[in-house]
């Protein structure tokens, strides 16, 4: 295993003593990350699992936050301290951010001794190299752009899932004269911006979805699609309980589960926590692509952090082959609500839900129609992604026009660029 750049590290003497002491088989890792939802935790506990099945020990270190901001804030300050963990969850650009600042270890031998490249969606294999070298390994795909429905509530309405804005605000409209929330949300900024980049894609399609939250084309930025889509986050903004601010995405989950509310606008990790509750698609809840006729990409990955001791790079090495298991891959995303990040692996045991996720990639990447999500950190640095979550934010929780929102939205852009 090559090491990026030396010296990143690492005074820890003692722990280090302690740990090569109990030296195992598969070696140790510290894993960061920040799944800790009723579904997250049952497909982590897989992956330590699978890794103790291999002789190796696992050091859990979860910080809750859903969207991972605040994992990421625990990581810097455990890196600026000298003592990184061994893998973290980290993805899209961020993974490059590390790598250039000299932090993380390179898989590249392990990638290629298992020929990654050639099980890997093109797209997904570029993100997870940093100089052509392989510095994570992914997961899963996730998808962000679905529709959870509850049909029993849409029933008492007669309606079916929306396939257009339009479409939804009429049936919102329904719901909301009976007495029924229409969308569960939480008000957290990750949230909004997961919420505003679904309806940035149903409203303006791929192509301006790509102009405006990736390649951060200031016409697209201030265009009239740009303001119709904030005009949208206001309509949705009525159709939210008056509890929704802070709200953790499970909740909100749970809402559509229990019949509180009728939809929620989240990536498909909501499918897993559908499924640790014992839920059943098709039957208990429904899942359908939000308008857009495309696909915002989020990938899980792991990232392995430049450490020193033999035992630690042991783990490192077996955790990377482990996560790119065929075995491994189905297992953990039959759990977490995505699906394979490899693509030879047989859907026969998942969900329609997953199902569709398959297909519309696949149509998506035909048709030029895959996107990265933003609200996700696939798309921009995490400066810029601030910037968006900040305006939209903002937004959702007063009464800024949508002419205003859009004028400071272009500032603020401009400013981290
Ligand atoms: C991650 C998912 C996670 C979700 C909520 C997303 O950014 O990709 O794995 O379940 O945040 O925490």
């Amino acid at each position: 295993m090559r090491r990026f750049k030396k010296g990143m590290a690492l005074a820890f003497g003692l722990g280090l003593l302690m740990a090569s002491s109990a030296a195992q088989a598969g070696g140790t890792v510290e894993v960061l990350h920040w799944w800790t939802s009723g579904g997250e935790a049952k497909a982590v506990g897989e992956l330590k699992k699978s890794f103790e099945d291999q002789g190796g020990t696992w050091i859990d270190s979860p910080i809750a936050g859903g969207g991972g901001d605040a994992a990421m804030t625990a990581l810097r300050a455990r890196v600026v301290a000298g003592n990184p963990p061994t893998a973290v969850q980290l993805k899209g650009p961020g993974i490059q951010e590390w790598a250039v600042e000299g932090a993380v270890a390179d898989i590249d031998d392990v990638a290629m001794a298992e020929d990654w490249d050639s099980v890997l969606p093109p797209v997904l294999a570029e993100i997870m190299k940093y100089e052509g070298k392989y510095v994570a390994a992914p997961v899963n795909i996730h998808r962000v752009d679905w529709l959870w429905a509850n049909p029993e509530v849409l029933a008492k309405v007669g309606a079916d899932v929306p396939s257009t804005w339009d479409e939804f605000n009429a049936t919102a409209e329904k719901l909301k004269a009976a007495g029924i929330t229409p969308l569960a949300h939480g008000g957290q900024p990750w949230q909004d911006a997961t919420v505003f980049e679904v309806v940035a894609l149903g409203l303006g399609g791929a192509d301006f979805y790509r102009k405006a939250l990736v390649d951060l084309d200031m016409e697209a930025l201030k265009s009239d699609t740009m303001v119709k889509v904030f005009d949208q986050m206001r309509t949705l903004r009525g159709y939210v309980d008056p509890g929704f601010s802070g709200r953790d995405w499970n909740l909100a989950t749970a809402m559509v589960m229990n019949g509180e509310a009728a939809f929620q606008i989240m990536g498909d990790w909501a499918k897993g926590e559908f499924l640790a509750a014992g839920k059943v698609p098709g039957e208990d809840f429904l899942c359908a692509p939000a308008p857009g006729n495309a696909f915002i990409l989020n990938s899980d990955s792991f990232v392995m952090f430049e450490v020193s001791g033999a035992e630690r790079i042991e783990g490192q090495k077996v955790l990377a082959s482990l996560i790119m298991s065929p075995g491994f891959q189905e297992t953990f995303n039959l759990a977490k609500g995505s699906i394979p990040a490899r693509v030879d692996v047989a859907l026969d045991a998942f969900d329609d839900c997953a199902k569709k996720s398959h297909e519309d990639l696949t149509a998506a990447m035909t048709g030029d129609s895959l996107v990265p999500s933003m609200a996700h950190e696939m798309a921009v640095p995490r400066s810029v992604r601030g910037e968006f979550l900040d305006v939209v934010t903002e937004h959702f929780n007063s009464d800024m026009t949508s002419q205003e929102a859009v004028e400071r939205l272009v500032a603020a852009i401009q400013r981290a660029m």
